[in-house]
């Protein structure tokens, strides 16, 4: 579904810019872990698209798993209250985890998922995001990648919802504030 819809008032990133983005974020990836095997961790269910499109991208070969954690209920605030509501099948003991991440937000989600894959023995524990909003600074976290800094507004599309709706838009946009008040 295309990202110029009737709710959003105003388009962030365009799925062409997404694409190009990817392409960028994939070589610096391949790089990175040349000469090193990596698991991609994927955080439900926002992720999804990214994880797609960024794992195609990439040349060096990659297994991937999947996490869903929560940190907000339904609504748009951050709860800081992180709840696994399925874990990995892989046991991440000695290997190199990417997370791969929608979204940075207050950063409470993937400063606890860091801290938990490093307890459960992980080699190294990297992140790449597809967005990071400002308040992401406050948290002692390093995101190794990030496709685009946004604004702290509430945004949808590219695998991000409202009450699980958008998540298909092909871009990223601002949701209109009348959709949720
Ligand atoms: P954090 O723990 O505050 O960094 O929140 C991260 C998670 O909250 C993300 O993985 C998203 O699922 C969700 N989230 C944060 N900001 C937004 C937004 O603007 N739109 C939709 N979901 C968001
Ligand atoms: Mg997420």
């Amino acid at each position: 579904m295309q990202i110029n819809h009737p709710d959003i008032t105003q388009v962030l990133v365009t799925a062409d810019q997404i694409r190009d983005r990817i392409s960028e974020l994939a070589k610096e990836i391949d790089e990175f872990y040349s000469d090193k095997d990596v698991l991609l961790l994927g955080v439900l269910k926002g992720a999804v698209p990214f994880m797609a499109d960024l794992s195609r991208a990439l040349s060096i070969p990659a297994q991937q798993d999947w996490m869903a954690v929560s940190s907000y209920g339904s609504g748009t605030v951050s709860s800081g209250v992180v709840r696994i509501l399925k874990d990995l099948d892989a046991d991440v003991k000695d290997r190199h985890v990417l997370i791969v991440e929608d979204i940075i937000d207050s950063g409470l989600t993937l400063s606890w998922l860091t801290s938990n894959l490093k307890a459960r023995g992980a080699a190294s524990v990297e992140i790449v995001t597809l967005l990071r909003k400002p308040d992401a600074a406050k948290v002692k976290i390093t995101v190794r990648w990030v496709g685009f800094d946004i604004p702290n507004e509430f945004v949808v599309g590219y695998g991000l919802d409202f009450n699980e709706n958008y998540r298909s838009l092909d871009g990223v946009g601002i949701l209109s504030p009348a959709v949720y008040s």
